[in-house]
């Protein structure tokens, strides 16, 4: 789990309670020692607190300046390279320590609401960071985002060792059927272990709850808590395996929000799912959706709460419309949220050439025509047509999910060239995403 950590004196509970409340509102975990940092005693905030932090919150006031235990709390979270957020919350003027390793770090003052909003922005800002969201999403069908979901996220887990979460959001589940047989996927669902467990109270939160899946007409809009990490997703690897990666299956049943009654009943459902994607980004470092090629309630949620968009395309006019309608549905469906940032990445191209319209796309020929720079959204890296990469239905009695990935199983010169590709995918993905700190936390 990954929390912001609170340094406060004893005296400032106030302030204290007023952070924690204001983040608690936008879906960031904190953690603080009840007592507040008592000089002189008090059990001393354990270094597992600061190793499972994002960042260290320091309110800084007349009471934080005089406590010995919050400066040595600031000193061990810098020592291990924890970034500070100082927010001023009284008018005392910076002294000594706090004015050399504090003040110039200190930009915000909460004193005012408008104040403390904008400081937690930016703690959430940062919260958002260190675990990214994507949407591999194209409006049109059939382009590879459920290969490249499995394929180029499976190979990104596997060579960071890293914490990653897959959640099908296609009411077809494809992206399950290419971990498990129809029978387990469906026995899934069958127990609310699944998606629609995101959105609405299930079997999954309260036993004696009614399946979400069964009313086709109703919505519960009741609000709960998220269900714990292991009883909603699936671990797709062996445990001796680094890292995790997990899948939230799919189901039939999510094609529901499309007829709903009440637009009202969407808004509080959607407001659901994101406080549990919000709550798993302290779990994981990274969650991709896997998306269904038509605009729905669907597709706007996997916007809204998306960092980035993965839009994978063939090299043709089918696709380049595809492109053109996802960015134009970014451009109108976030609601005064900010809009994900868009890369594209050609899929199954001819091995060894590169075509016409490729490298047309590339240069800029087709900028004007889908409304944005595609020139500049395209991924250098591209994934080749292979046979590798075709989906066969995964057999009955087959009991180990990933060896249904290419970077799991199976030997051979094709496949070794076809591996090297998908890690150029990810290396560069990783960057784009800002992923060192996974790659440094894992090298450590
Ligand atoms: N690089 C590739 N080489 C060969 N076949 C591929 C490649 N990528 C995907 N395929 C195959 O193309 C078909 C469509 O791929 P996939 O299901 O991933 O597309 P999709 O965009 O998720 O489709 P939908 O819009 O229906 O969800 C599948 O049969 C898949 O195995
Ligand atoms: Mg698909």
């Amino acid at each position: 789990m990954s929390h912001a950590l609170i340094a406060y004196a004893p005296e400032d509970l106030d302030h204290l309670l007023r952070i924690h409340e204001a983040l608690r509102l936008v879906g960031v975990p904190d953690h603080y020692e009840k007592a507040g940092l008592v000089d002189g005693g008090g059990s001393a905030v354990e270094d597992a607190a600061i190793d499972g932090a994002f960042c260290l919150i320091v309110p800084v006031t007349a009471a934080a300046q005089r406590s010995e235990r919050v400066r040595d709390l600031i000193e061990r979270a810098v020592n291990k390279g924890l970034v500070v957020f100082p927010v001023r919350m009284d008018k005392s003027r910076l002294l000594g320590f706090f004015r050399k390793e504090i003040g110039p770090k200190l930009v915000h003052d909460g004193i005012e609401e408008a104040g403390l909003s904008t400081f937690v922005a930016a703690v959430q800002a940062r919260y958002r960071r260190r675990c990214p969201v994507v949407a591999v999403m194209n409006l049109k069908g059939g382009v590879g985002k459920t290969t490249v979901s499995a394929q180029v996220f499976g190979t990104l887990q596997a060579e960071t060792g890293g914490r990653v979460l897959l959640i099908d959001f296609d009411p077809q589940y494809n992206l399950t059927q290419h971990f498990y047989n129809m029978t387990d996927a469906d026995r899934l669902a069958a127990a609310d272990r699944s998606v629609i467990s995101l959105f609405e109270r299930s079997r999954l939160h309260y036993a004696d709850a009614v399946s979400p899946a069964e009313g086709w007409s109703e919505i519960n809009e009741a609000p709960f808590d998220p269900a714990p990490r292991r009883l909603i997703s699936n671990a797709l690897l062996p445990p001796d395996k680094p890292g995790w990666l997990d899948l939230v299956a799919g189901q039939f049943e999510i094609s529901k929000y499309a007829f709903a009654p009440r637009p009202e009943a969407l808004v509080s459902i959607a407001r659901n799912f994101r406080r549990a994607i919000d709550q798993f980004r302290s779990a994981y470092d990274l969650i991709v959706f896997d998306t269904n090629p038509n605009a729905t309630f669907l597709t706007t949620c996997a916007l809204r709460a998306a960092d980035r968009v993965l839009a994978p395309m063939h090299a043709d006019e089918f696709s380049l419309r595809g492109v053109k309608l996802l960015n134009s549905l970014i451009q109108s469906q976030m609601g005064g949220e900010q809009p994900p940032e868009i890369s594209v990445l050609f899929n199954a191209v001819a091995r060894n050439e590169q075509s016409d319209f490729e490298a047309d796309a590339r240069n800029g020929v087709f900028d004007q025509r889908v409304g944005f720079a595609l020139s500049k959204a395209l991924m250098q890296a591209a994934i080749p047509r292979s046979n590798f990469m075709r989906v066969q239905e995964t057999p009955d009695g087959e009991s180990e999910p990933h060896k249904r990935l290419l970077i799991h199983n199976g030997r051979g010169g094709g496949l070794k060239s076809m591996r090297e590709r998908l890690r150029a995918v990810v290396f560069e993905l990783q960057k784009k995403l800002d992923m060192e700190e996974t790659e440094s936390r894992i090298a450590a």
